[in-house]
């Protein structure tokens, strides 16, 4: 009798946490936990001001807090490392911008592929850069910059956020557009040197538009030239870089949203929705428009969307950077 009951004693225990681990696994579905996205730079620059922008929007659709990690330095490359060799269950999630296409070509060793080691989740934004000075920096407008330049090439520095920044890029493509070479200042990120260049630290640095219109319109900055085709709505009274003699310069940064290989599709697909959901948020598109950020079309917000462009984009700089021999480490 004492055994008949044990017995059953212990074939209840069994039965209940079967029911309890079913039970589980039906109410545990992808997220039941914060989720980390990591940004490749510094808090307060550019890439950082984007992903804090979409990770609310992006948490209520997915229901969990999505928190913003800073894991920085080496161009975007520490991070990239860090989300490849993450677990692939779509609690890190990383945002980066065209360095991603850039890394594979300017690092000689690498520790993740680009095309090999994530599963995309889609495009994001695009944003234009302007190239901006000093306050008190003295020449008045861009021809005074070429001038000025030119005759002071051993004092003027150049602010960057390191090798395989996009700030660097575009230093790299207006020097060698100027025939000049300043000295370049490398930061973890142009948050920080946004902050010294508002400080009179430094002379120049070419940054994206996300943070640094408000600072343009209420003169805290110098804004030497805009670096697309056109002006920008959001700054009609910067010229163009293109307009005021340096003819084609164009550099536009795309980013894109990635997790780690192996990630299983309904859960990239979960993501990819909630990235499509903060896109379309009001109060997301109008902040992104008053620094003339654009958000990609809808193909382009897909995972084969990113994955296309990501290729091409490898495709595009890699044979620029090989050439030139510009390698970051
Ligand atoms: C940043 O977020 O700090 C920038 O995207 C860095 C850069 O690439 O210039």
């Amino acid at each position: 009798m004492k055994l008949r009951k044990s017995l059953f004693a212990g074939l209840l225990t069994l039965a209940s946490t079967a029911f309890l681990a079913g039970t589980a696994l039906a109410a545990d579905p992808y997220p039941n936990k914060p989720i980390t996205l990591v940004v490749p730079f510094s808090a307060g620059g550019p890439t950082d001001a984007v992903a804090r922008l979409i990770a609310v929007p992006m948490g209520k659709e997915l229901g969990q807090t999505v928190i913003v990690e800073n894991t920085v330095g080496a161009g975007g490359t520490i991070a990239a490392t860090r989300v490849a060799r993450s677990a692939p269950d779509g609690y890190t999630i990383f945002i980066h911008h065209m360095g991603m296409a850039t890394a594979p070509a300017l690092y000689k060793k690498l520790n993740f592929d680009p095309m090999k080691d994530f599963e995309y989740i889609g495009q994001v934004v695009d944003v234009p850069m302007v190239l901006l000075g000093r306050k008190n920096f003295p020449p008045k407008d861009f021809k005074e910059l070429e001038v000025y330049i030119k005759a002071n090439k051993d004092k003027v520095t150049l602010a960057n956020a390191g090798p395989g920044a996009v700030s660097q890029l575009c230093g790299l493509l207006f020097m060698s557009r100027e025939g000049v070479e300043l000295t370049t200042v490398p930061y973890k990120g142009t948050g920080p040197a946004l902050t010294d260049l508002l400080g009179g630290q430094v002379d120049l640095l070419c940054d994206q538009t996300t943070q640094t219109v408000p600072y343009i319109k209420d003169g805290l900055v110098k804004a030497y030239g805009v670096t697309t085709p056109k002006r920008l709505p959001a700054l009609p009274n910067i010229p163009t870089l293109d307009e005021q003699g340096l003819k084609g310069f164009e550099v536009k940064v795309w980013h894109g949203m990635y997790v780690s290989k192996g990630t299983p599709p309904a859960v990239v697909a979960k993501i990819n929705k909630a990235l499509n959901v903060a896109l379309n948020d009001p109060e997301v598109k109008a902040r992104l428009a008053e620094s003339n950020i654009e958000i990609v079309p809808p193909a382009k917000r897909t995972p084969n969307g990113l994955k296309e462009h990501l290729e091409a984009e490898i495709n595009k700089w890699g044979p620029v950077i090989r050439k030139a021999g510009a390698y970051a480490d």
